[in-house]
């Protein structure tokens, strides 16, 4: 995080942040302070393949669920109806 911050101020390019990310509000909160271009999820993604479903949750907001998840969101009740 320190790094791709730093980066990003003194080189001036888009950097991507990525380790002990954990939660959609760190995220947000990340890309919002402009400490970073792009968050990337690892390890919390593998505890949790849902990992974007329960950011968005976490921030109160809406997303699309992907095609190839459409029944599995709807099984799970997590579908959010437009
Ligand atoms: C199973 C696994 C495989 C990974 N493979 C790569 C890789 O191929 N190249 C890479 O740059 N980082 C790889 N990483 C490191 C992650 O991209 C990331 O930097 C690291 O897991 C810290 O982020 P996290 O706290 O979100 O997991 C891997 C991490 C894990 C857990």
């Amino acid at each position: 995080m320190p790094l791709a911050e730093r980066i990003r101020r003194e080189a001036g390019i888009p950097t991507a942040a990525v380790g002990l990310i954990t939660g959609g509000r760190q995220a947000e909160e990340i890309l919002r302070q402009g400490r970073a271009d792009l968050v990337a999820i690892g390890r919390p993604l593998l505890r949790n393949p849902f990992w974007p479903r329960s950011a968005a949750a976490e921030l109160g907001e809406r997303i699309e669920e992907p095609a190839p998840y459409r029944n599995y969101w709807f099984e799970t009740g997590m579908r959010h109806e437009a």
